[in-house]
């Protein structure tokens, strides 16, 4: 009842687990068989293995919380030869979030991507590009295409979503510019920029000073943002940004998303996603819906 497709890929449920809040499944698999989601978007994978940020990577805040992890992960070829065989026993779609600090590492991690197991690329568009010092690629839509454009060049077998900063200048403009450079599908929100302050030390909580806020406190400007490049494009958006239950799940299909993904909810109820796929059966069935995509961008 809940299937979607979107790029030629078949999900059975629209429930995605979000980038860095679900590993790469393991530690979830003990309280739900994680089988049951609709897919999972690895932790972003750079290709070389990364520690992390130094200091504190977590902040709690009133509905939500700031991150500053950082990109820790195990590098593409790890990823590869390690997690990806683990991931592929769960019956569900992998999707490989991909990061980068140039565009040449973007390029050669896309490429070892483009080889692999997984069923779809989502580029993360939000990191540093140290080359331009520092400056996300995706806060300017023309560096942001330049990225993608590049990157579809690389990316011939599988299909290559692109997940947006709502830190752009433009989140329409910048999903046409995406689109336009070859992107297949659109994810959005990542973190917004936050900061928080210790006010005994008098320094910024985190190391690296600006951190990303998720959670409930978003949804409200990431449900605007989803419903704001649904009508601008016409590749699948996939929405997320503080989902925490079945209906704020309906509410973003309603505002256009084709997928949601469930990102800082695994925090504080790790099989949220199985309440969430639960509650959208029970809610089509009381509606006589037969499937999602007659809801989607309903408003
Ligand atoms: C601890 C943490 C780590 C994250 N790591 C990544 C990441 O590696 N790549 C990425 O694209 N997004 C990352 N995100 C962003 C989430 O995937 C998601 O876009 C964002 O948190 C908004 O959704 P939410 O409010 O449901 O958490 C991370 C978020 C959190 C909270």
């Amino acid at each position: 009842m809940l299937e979607t497709t979107i790029n030629g890929i078949k999900f059975k449920n629209p429930v995605i687990a979000a980038s860095g809040t679900f590993g790469f499944g393991a530690e979830f698999s003990g309280y739900f068989d994680v089988s049951l989601l609709g897919g999972i978007a690895s932790k972003g994978l750079t290709l070389n293995p990364r520690e992390g940020n130094a200091g504190q990577r977590m902040l709690e805040t009133p509905s939500g919380m700031l991150n500053s992890v950082g990109l820790q992960n195990p590098g593409l070829r790890a990823f590869v030869a390690e997690e990806l065989p683990r991931m592929k026993k769960y019956r569900t779609n992998i999707i490989a979030n991909l990061s980068g600090s140039c565009e040449g590492d973007y390029l050669a991690g896309a490429e070892i991507l483009d080889d692999s197991g997984i069923d779809m690329i989502e580029l993360n568009i939000s990191c540093p590009n140290v080359k331009s010092g520092g400056m996300a690629f995706g806060i300017k839509a023309d560096v942001a295409a330049a990225l993608v454009s590049a990157v579809r060049r690389k990316v011939r077998r599988k299909p290559l979503m692109v997940k947006l900063s709502p830190n752009a200048e433009n989140i329409a403009e910048m999903g046409k510019a995406c689109e336009a450079a070859g992107a297949d599908s659109l994810s959005l929100v990542n973190t917004f920029s936050g900061l928080a302050i210790n006010i005994y030390t008098r320094k910024p909580f985190f190391e690296n000073v600006i951190a990303g806020l998720s959670g409930p406190a978003i949804k409200p400007l990431a449900l605007r943002m989803v419903r704001d490049v649904y009508k601008a494009v016409k590749i699948p958006v996939v929405g997320m940004g503080g989902i925490a239950g079945w209906t704020d799940a309906a509410e973003f299909i309603m505002a256009g998303a084709s997928l949601v993904q469930v990102g800082t909810a695994n925090f504080t109820k790790p099989d949220i996603c199985l309440d969430i796929i639960r509650g959208l059966e029970r809610f089509l069935a009381e509606q006589n819906i037969t499937s999602p995509d007659e809801l989607r961008g309903i408003i």
